[in-house]
């Protein structure tokens, strides 16, 4: 039966969404979750499900904290979900080699020799380092820098989990359901109206939206959140000659200045992204997939004559200074922002929805918040 009231309605199914949904469900909160698509299936089944704090954020500052806090989590995220679910999300911890064609060796140094080296066990090696660690690395590798604490996950099946994990705790999923507006009422947020007219009710309405989420009618303000898209392929690495588990001899992720290269278990290794201004142009182009291919064969020359298997793209939630939104709206009481994770709405999902979880219950949050505020952007 179609429930209209809840005491919180949660705008978006994506990662983030449906983990705030979760732990609002868990902690015995009536949740409803609208979504314009299906859950999971806009930027967080794009994504990479790259874990890593540093490939963003080089120096320190509140968002290293922000990410590094989650990435604390995820071991504890996944085995609950497998507890939950019985889906194993493939969290694994291998970590991560960003390597050099002999192109960024003075800067990848910089970075071994910089403040946030200890914090995520990071050492600068050369290439027959690197080579020993993943063989199938060109010979042109000069130098690399790995990055031990730097974790992976398959965000499929996280998607899947948390869905499945949100609706067990007892959250209401509405999909196929476009949000048109945010209800305001006597200065509060009051719910959400459809675009089928129907209207659902709440005391919260937190948006999660991604890159769609300052195209929300009602907003008290400009919220300047912009796709970026990024396109991806994916090969299917298995060695055909076993049988059983997929092999493709790699374990780390592996970044270049062009592209990153991710493995999975099923045997493919993911392959991306571009990162374009191009507004809601879906889709992966020829232009976008071939820079991608000539990247990855320069790193890992095998990948080209692998099968081909999936191109695919999505929508990067962009603010202007690529900073997450995170906690309320000081116009519009009731309002909160879970949005604007740009490339790291994977990585951001645990805290995030641990966050929105204490500023509901009225508890301090886990981390300061204070750098995410929706003010910074001003009225
Ligand atoms: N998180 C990887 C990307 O956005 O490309």
């Amino acid at each position: 039966m179609k429930r209209n009231t809840a005491e919180v309605v949660v705008i978006g199914a994506g990662a983030i969404g449906c983990s705030i949904a979760r732990e609002l469900a868990a902690t015995g909160r009536d949740v409803i979750v609208v979504e314009r698509d299906s859950p999971g299936r806009r930027a967080t089944w794009a994504a990479a499900g790259m874990l890593s704090p540093l490939g963003e954020a080089r120096d320190g500052g509140p968002f290293l904290d922000l990410a590094d806090a989650s990435l604390r989590r995820f071991a504890g995220f996944a085995d609950a979900l497998q507890h939950e679910t019985g889906i194993d999300v493939e969290y694994r911890t291998s970590g991560r080699l960003h390597v050099s064609l002999g192109d960024a060796d003075d800067e990848l140094a910089a970075i071994a020799a910089g403040q946030a080296a200890e914090r995520f066990d990071v050492s600068f090696i050369g290439g027959i380092e690197a080579r020993r660690l993943e063989p199938v690395l060109s010979d042109r590798v000069t130098t690399a820098l790995l990055v031990r604490r730097d974790h992976r996950v398959n965000n499929r099946l996280l998607a899947q989990a948390l869905l499945a994990s949100a609706t067990a705790a007892g959250a209401n999923f509405r999909t196929g359901s476009p949000v048109a507006s945010i209800l305001v009422k006597d200065g509060t947020a009051t719910g959400v109206r459809l675009l089928s007219g129907e209207q659902i009710e709440a005391k919260h309405v937190v948006v999660a939206a991604g890159a769609w989420s300052g195209r929300l009618e009602g907003l008290p303000r400009h919220l300047p959140i912009e796709p970026v898209k990024g396109q991806m392929f994916a090969v299917d690495a298995r060695d055909r000659s076993h049988a059983g588990p997929a092999r493709h001899g790699v374990e780390h992720v592996v970044f270049s200045r062009e592209c990153y290269i991710i493995p999975r278990d099923d045997g493919r290794l993911l392959v991306g992204a571009t990162v374009e201004d191009v507004g809601f142009r879906k889709g992966p182009t020829p232009r976008g997939i071939a820079g991608l291919m000539s990247a990855a064969a320069a790193v890992m020359p095998f990948i080209q004559d692998l099968p081909l298997v999936e191109t695919w793209a999505g929508f990067r939630p962009a603010t202007p200074d690529r900073l997450p939104i995170i906690g309320p709206d000081p116009l519009l009481p009731g309002l909160l922002y879970a949005t604007g994770h740009f490339r790291n709405g994977i990585l951001l999902a645990p805290i995030t929805a641990a966050c929105i979880e204490s500023i509901i219950g009225d508890s301090e949050p886990p981390v300061d918040i204070s750098a995410f505020g929706v003010a910074r952007f001003g009225g």
